[in-house]
């Protein structure tokens, strides 16, 4: 990677701006035995490890063995693997522990793991006793540049995703890049998807950026996937600055998510639980909606898709859905906003438009020309 390009580069914490929910995203190479020492500031008594068995059995010697050395009395907590586990059950499976273990008001709650962990540890530490303090570990590269950040915490609910939960901040989010080289290449590739999507809605440069070098951050080339998660991680934590409870601006984070939830809920991508995967098509979509709006040039849309394509990440609809079912799942969404769907839609590379006017036959067409 040509380093000029990276001026950003540094293992310099990044502040998120929140006043005196303000916090920390810190940034490691392979260094768990640092980020224990620098979590003891956040744990002055006990810590629960809220992880699962997967991640667990990869990482979980090293973790401990950091927690030990740093002298942070930690007990850990598995949850299921999925996010059919991000219920109101395990969170009470995990309040029992805390309960059962009489851990005080001082507990710091550890999220180690990817984004299911995450919204359930949070959502765990922010209603135990009130609220406890809490920290995250994130594992994978969704959880890094989305999940982790911008305190969105929560469980399931079998009538909806993430309809019980909190914005609570976490105290610090400690990334250590080391933790990547497990993850399966699917995960990794859907949490690219993520990344691409901070260049659209928030950043061309970077966008210009990840078209010289995506290769080398996928391929998790140390400055490479630095300089991508951590800009990524910054536009992510400015918009929520600004915008904490998604009363504007932070819809933005929501652009190709709402293809993206109806693809996911309908098809394979539930089953397999590719969100990032969902997220790539309905970039895709929304970027072609647009140009059908006379909203952006053509060349921006084909951009958008050839990079996802680069990254691995699918750019078409899946030929078993059709137009008419995509359209009554996005309408039962709870985004929908008085009956009117609302869509994220680029106007050009770095700016995007939120548009509840899309007429149904312009959607249906978009829709039946991407089904591949
Ligand atoms: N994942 C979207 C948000 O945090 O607002």
């Amino acid at each position: 990677m040509n380093p000029e390009t990276n001026p950003m580069n540094s293992d310099a914490p990044l502040r998120v701006m929140l006043g005196e929910r303000s916090y920390d995203i810190r940034f490691y190479h392979g260094n768990l035995a640092q980020l224990a020492l620098d979590l003891r500031l956040f744990c002055p008594e006990r810590a629960l490890v809220v992880s699962n068995e997967t991640i667990w059995a990869i990482h979980g010697c090293a973790l401990s063995e950091a927690l030990t050395l740093a002298e942070i009395d930690a007990t850990v907590v598995h949850i299921g693997d999925g996010e059919r586990h991000k219920t109101l059950q395990t969170a009470s499976m995990v309040y029992d522990r805390l309960i059962e273990g009489r851990f005080s008001r001082r507990t710091c709650v550890i999220a180690f793991g990817g984004g299911v962990v995450g919204d359930l540890a949070g959502f765990v530490a922010a209603t135990y006793m009130r609220g406890v303090d809490f920290v995250q570990i994130p594992t994978t590269v969704l959880a890094m540049v989305d999940s982790s950040v911008g305190g969105k915490t929560g469980v399931d609910h079998p009538l909806g995703k993430n309809m019980i939960g909190a914005f609570y901040q976490p105290r610090t989010v400690c990334i250590d890049f080391s933790l990547l080289r497990s993850l399966d290449e699917h995960n990794k590739r859907g949490g690219f998807a993520e990344i691409i999507k901070y260049g659209v809605i928030w950043d061309p440069k970077f966008f210009a950026w990840l078209e010289e070098n995506i290769e080398d951050a996928l391929g998790l080339e140390q400055g490479a996937v630095h300089h991508a998660v951590r800009v990524s991680c910054e536009a992510k934590a400015r918009v929520v600055a600004q915008d904490e409870r998604e009363g504007g601006l932070r819809a933005i984070l929501n652009y190709g998510h709402t293809f993206a939830h109806a693809i996911e809920s309908l098809g394979e991508y539930k089953e397999r639980q590719y969100h990032g995967q969902a997220v790539s098509i309905g970039m895709v979509a929304a970027a072609e909606v647009a140009v059908r709006m006379d909203m952006a040039p053509s060349e921006d849309a084909s951009r958008i898709r050839n990079l996802l394509a680069r990254a691995g990440l699918p750019t078409s609809i899946p030929r078993d859905l059709e137009p008419a079912q995509i359209i009554d799942r996005m309408a039962s969404d709870k985004k929908v906003v008085s009956g009117r769907l609302r869509f994220v839609l680029p106007s050009r590379i770095g700016k995007v438009e939120i548009r509840d006017d899309v007429p149904v036959d312009l959607l249906t067409a978009v829709i039946r020309d991407l089904r591949a």
